[in-house]
């Protein structure tokens, strides 16, 4: 595997490919898990070449200090990149994603501001600017999300329609542990108490007759509820457990 840290090394490498591969990105912030795996293995079986971005980008972070707390556990991640038969690790630092600062953005300005964007400002402004410079450094032609971020895989599908960029993306199906909870980089931060409560979530979002009924059920059980809607098909919902910020979607 291939490991490169420079947006420079990137473009070379890019432009050496031949024509005739399909390139296929999974961009993650590291402290992968088999969520990401799933990722990497439909990339793997559908592409001929797999790249993987391991980013955290600090532009989609509202509070300075949630970045700094993010979990980082790179070398594990490399060695599971290797094992899943990854081509290129693309790792770079801040400096090499905003070389400029952080002065050109890319805003959506309606669904943006909904669900997740209502009570994490500035978040998806982040998300769209860093998949935006991503695709224009990796050029895939294919790219991989999981569903878990629906709200963000619905404007990363939008982005790429509004700008009419030749880049499939490709969803991939949330994946739970056995008791349902869906997988996610910020559950390795909850206490034992918070993980068994933490569980609910999925169950409420999935059991209850409406998205208001949800809501309520998750108050009365002492969860800071920061909303639950029904979107496009689905149950959307985001709570707060101490300081991690947990979300999940049911299909209705
Ligand atoms: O879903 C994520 O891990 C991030 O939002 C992404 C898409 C890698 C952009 O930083």
């Amino acid at each position: 595997m291939i490991e490169l840290q420079l947006s420079e090394q990137m473009r070379q490498w890019r432009k050496q490919v031949s024509l005739k591969k399909v390139i296929g990105l999974v961009p993650t912030m590291g402290a992968l898990h088999e969520g990401h795996l799933s990722l990497l293995k439909k990339a793997r079986e559908e592409c001929d070449v797999v790249v993987v971005s391991i980013f955290v980008n600090p532009t989609q972070f509202e509070d300075s200090n949630d970045w700094a707390i993010y979990p980082k556990t790179l070398s594990q991640d490399i060695s599971l990149l290797k094992t899943a038969g990854v081509d290129v690790a693309f790792l770079p630092t801040v400096d090499q994603i905003y070389p400029e600062g952080d002065h050109f953005q890319l805003t959506e300005d309606s669904l943006s501001r909904l669900f997740c964007g209502a009570h994490r400002p500035g978040h998806f402004r982040g998300v769209l600017t860093v998949v935006m410079k991503l695709f224009h450094l990796i050029k895939p032609h294919q790219a991989y999300f999981g569903e878990k971020d629906f709200q963000q895989l619905q404007l990363i599908k939008g982005m790429v329609e509004a700008f009419f960029m030749d880049i499939k993306i490709c969803p991939c199906p949330t994946v739970r542990e056995a008791d349902g909870l869906a997988l996610s980089s910020r559950n390795s931060q909850l206490t034992l108490e918070q993980r068994s409560q933490a569980v609910e979530l999925h169950k409420i979002l999935q059991v209850s007759p409406s998205a208001s009924s949800a809501k309520s059920v998750l108050s009365q059980k002492g969860f800071l509820v920061d909303y639950v809607e029904d979107y496009q098909g689905r149950r959307l919902g985001a709570i707060r457990l101490g300081k991690v910020r947990l979300i999940d979607n049911v299909i209705l």
